[in-house]
């Protein structure tokens, strides 16, 4: 979903650029190897909710990366129950290790069914909503980077995301206990929410 989303990122800023625009995607869990960001770049991160929350190996490795104030596109994964206070914790986190983040895009997952088989199969994005997500974020970087005199930069209004810090209890959970919650989640919930961004 990260992947998709720079990709489309960077068709869209490709019709404004006039230097060549590469994208790299690294694993969170890698991410400490790439290039610290400049101005110049635009970061897109991205990570799954896990009851609630973003995943802790996740919190860990953002530890180990520095933004260097690069404007930044958070993006959570989640089933469409909901996704809590995670975009909030995500957005809190960019702020801690120095990414600008100007949207903040929640975006729902469907399992396509596997036939002969209860459980869920592979994943569906809402590759809709993230190609609008990426469409109106990129007008947005294009508004924000439009004129090159410093002084008159457009400074990002701050990204507003409700929410509050979760407290990471749910973690003393075994990998299976957390599986079994999930499922039991899966058969409540039955309301479904779309996916929704902030910019
Ligand atoms: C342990 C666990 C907890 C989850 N909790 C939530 C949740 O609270 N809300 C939700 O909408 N989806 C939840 N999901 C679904 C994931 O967000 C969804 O599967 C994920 O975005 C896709 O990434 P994955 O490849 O890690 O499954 C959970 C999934 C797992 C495995």
């Amino acid at each position: 979903m990260t992947e998709m989303m720079a990709e489309e990122l960077a068709d869209y800023l490709r019709e404004c650029s006039p230097e060549k625009l590469d994208v790299e995607c690294y694993d969170i869990a890698d991410a400490h190897l790439a290039p610290t960001p400049d101005e110049e770049t635009v970061v897109v991160l991205g990570m799954p909710v896990y009851v609630g929350k973003i995943p802790l190996p996740a919190i860990k490795a953002m530890r180990d990366i520095y933004g260097g104030s690069a404007l930044t596109l958070g993006l959570v994964s989640y089933s469409g129950r909901n996704y809590g206070n995670a975009l909030y914790e995500l957005k809190q986190f960019a702020d801690e290790r120095g990414f600008k983040m100007i949207g903040a895009g929640a975006m729902a997952i469907s399992y396509r069914a596997v036939r002969g088989s209860a459980r869920s199969g592979a994943l569906v994005m809402d590759s809709d909503a993230l190609r609008r997500y990426a469409k109106a974020a990129s007008a947005k970087i294009m508004r924000l980077g439009g004129c090159d005199i410093e002084g008159l930069k457009v400074k990002p209004a701050p990204l507003e995301v409700k929410g509050r810090m979760p407290r990471h209890k749910i973690s003393r959970l075994s990998p299976k206990a957390a599986a079994i919650a999930q499922s039991v989640l899966d058969v409540i919930a039955l309301r479904r929410q779309e996916s929704e961004w902030f910019l």
